[in-house]
């Protein structure tokens, strides 16, 4: 019994041999590696378990081969407003599509990672499961969809999926072995997710100029001592605290003790503890509500839950405070309330600084976010927590979300394009350092907007420094709001769709940055404009061009 990890595409099945083992196909659909590091995860245990098991990325996956499979699990994540990350597109289309084959000899089953604060919660994994079905496949486990924080649930399904593999082979009358148990466990060491680096911040300054509608920081953090390191185009995980008078007012406003001894998971805390460092409190999940909506027995809670569309809107902007105004709930017990909620999960900011620059720090570029709505005044978690209420002596808890989906091309002599309004500057200048520090020879093209030019340039000075010496070649900028009529990054991009072309077909990687919801949407419908006008392609053309482009890792983004 052998494991072939990254065995590459599985083999035909010996279909003369008479003791055919049996061969688990883990697929992985994976943006920022937490699918890919469970389907390694997945590909040990079952090796240790004495089932053969090859991990798969679904890009490098021929779908044809699915009709040869006998045994399938497919790990996905979901971005975005429910699409499948980049590398699962191609398997993803093809299953939904008119070349889909029967598949009624595949067992398989479906682990989908998502986010609960989202609509389309682990929307890709609902599609995989659902396609797979459709197309004759069988189900070997029910599909686990799990929130940001997957490690238990994903574990009980490794479980319950290997066993039921195991059930399978015995029946099958093969011999199963008790593997090797030290397989299972992936050593670590150092910090991760779970064991984030306590981190001192160096500097936190505000970037934006007086006047301006925007509070963005660059902050400065330590990472001397953790033995984390990263690569431009990675993101830092940092958890956050929640503000204080917010935990009080819920407190309050539920008649609770603050000072009540409550457990959150194994730690043992005070409720006031466990809502400001261990508790979701600002975001509502679907889960959180239909809980509440049987603690509160409140008939309001209860529409809203039955209605999925109306739910997520009523959610928006909307936080734990808020759920308890619309449905008082009394004589709640301090623990019970602990267990309604999530964790609390980090946020993932795009690193702004090059180890080879830096060396032991990180850079973050973060935008305080700080609105109104439903008549009070509302914050992010994190980005508050940094501007605000960061004590002088406080650490930041920190780990590296690697993101092998924003890198640099190898080759320094490649062409970058680089679209990064707001924040979506960011990995820029790590990218920026980087070739400086490498000394690459590849032109270098910026495109960025922001409100105002006199107050919200980030990093204004970086950037012509690096235009003067020679290492960037062109800088657009669209400054929103200088004018009378709005003037967005995109249109940049069309002023320029000959040159953007040239460089393209020189080949040219495009990065871009930023807001998902509106901009990447629509920088990549300028990008398809740009490709037909100065390309003179058709339009379906364009957009298998584009995707080619992806596919060669020369279009990638990372969006938020
Ligand atoms: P606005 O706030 O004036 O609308 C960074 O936030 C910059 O991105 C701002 O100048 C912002 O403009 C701009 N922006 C807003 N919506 C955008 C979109 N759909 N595409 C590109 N940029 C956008």
């Amino acid at each position: 019994w052998q494991a072939s990890l990254h065995g590459g595409l599985a083999t035909e099945p010996e279909s003369t041999s008479t003791t055919r083992l049996p061969s688990l196909t883990v697929l992985y659909g994976s943006q920022t590696g937490n699918a890919e590091a469970l389907a390694e995860s997945l590909g040990h245990r079952a090796s240790a378990r004495g089932i053969t098991a090859k991990v798969v990325d679904m890009a490098d996956y021929k779908p044809r081969q699915l009709k040869n499979e006998a045994y399938v699990a497919l790990l996905t994540s979901t971005h975005g407003e429910g699409e499948p990350p980049d590398n699962a597109l191609d398997l993803h289309e093809f299953l939904h599509g008119r070349k889909a084959p029967s598949l009624a000899h595949l067992k398989y089953a479906v682990l989908g990672l998502g986010d609960t604060s989202y609509e389309h919660f682990s929307q890709t994994g609902k599609e995989f499961d659902a396609v797979l079905a459709k197309l004759g496949g069988s189900r070997l486990v029910e599909r686990v969809d799990c929130d940001v924080d997957y490690d238990d649930a994903a574990e009980a399904w490794f479980g319950s999926l290997l066993e039921t593999l195991q059930s399978e082979a015995g029946a099958a009358g093969l011999p199963t072995s008790s593997g090797n148990p030290a397989y299972g466990a992936l050593a670590s060491g150092g910090h991760d997710r779970r064991h984030p680096f306590p981190a001192p911040v160096l500097d936190n300054l505000v970037l934006n100029g007086r006047g301006s509608g925007k509070e963005t920081r660059h902050i400065e953090i330590s990472l001397e001592g953790s033995g984390l390191s990263y690569q431009p185009g990675d993101a830092l995980g940092v958890y956050p605290q929640n503000d204080p008078r917010l935990v009080a007012a819920i407190i309050e406003r539920l008649g609770q003790d603050s000072d009540a001894a409550v457990k959150a998971g194994d730690i043992d805390t005070t409720l006031a503890g466990a809502l400001q460092h261990h508790r979701e409190i600002t975001l509502l999940t679907r889960p959180v509500v239909e809980r509440w909506a049987e603690l509160s027995g409140s008939d309001t809670l209860q529409a809203l839950v039955e209605d999925h569309a109306k739910l997520s809107a009523w959610m928006e902007s909307r936080d734990l405070f808020d759920l308890i105004e619309e449905a008082p709930v009394t004589e709640l017990d301090a623990d019970t309330l602990v267990k309604t909620l999530r964790k609390l999960p980090a946020r993932l900011y795009s690193i702004a600084s090059s180890q080879a620059a830096v060396d032991e720090e990180v850079h973050l570029t973060v935008a305080a976010v700080r609105y109104e709505a439903h008549g009070r005044r509302r914050e992010g978690v994190a980005s508050t927590w940094l501007a605000d209420r960061l004590a002088e002596d406080d650490s930041v808890p920190v780990y590296i979300e690697h993101n092998k989906h924003f890198r640099l091309p190898e080759d320094d002599e490649t062409a970058l394009i680089m679209i990064g309004p707001g924040t979506g500057i960011a990995p820029f200048r790590a990218f920026m350092q980087e070739r400086e520090e490498r000394e690459a020879d590849g032109a270098n093209w910026l495109f960025f907007g922001e409100q105002h030019f006199h107050t919200d340039f980030l990093y204004q000075s970086e950037w012509l420094a690096w235009r003067r010496q020679g290492l960037i070649d062109r800088i657009d900028v669209a400054f929103s709001r200088d004018q009378e009529e709005k003037i967005y990054v995109q249109q940049r991009l069309r002023e320029n769709a000959a040159e953007l072309w040239h460089w393209l077909e020189k080949g040219a990687h495009i990065y871009v940055c930023g807001d998902a919801e509106r901009m990447a949407p629509d920088v990549h419908e300028a990008l398809l404009d740009i490709i037909v006008e100065a390309g003179g392609k058709r339009r379906e053309d364009a957009t298998e061009y584009l995707r080619e482009l992806a596919r060669q890792k020369r279009y990638q983004r990372d969006i938020y």
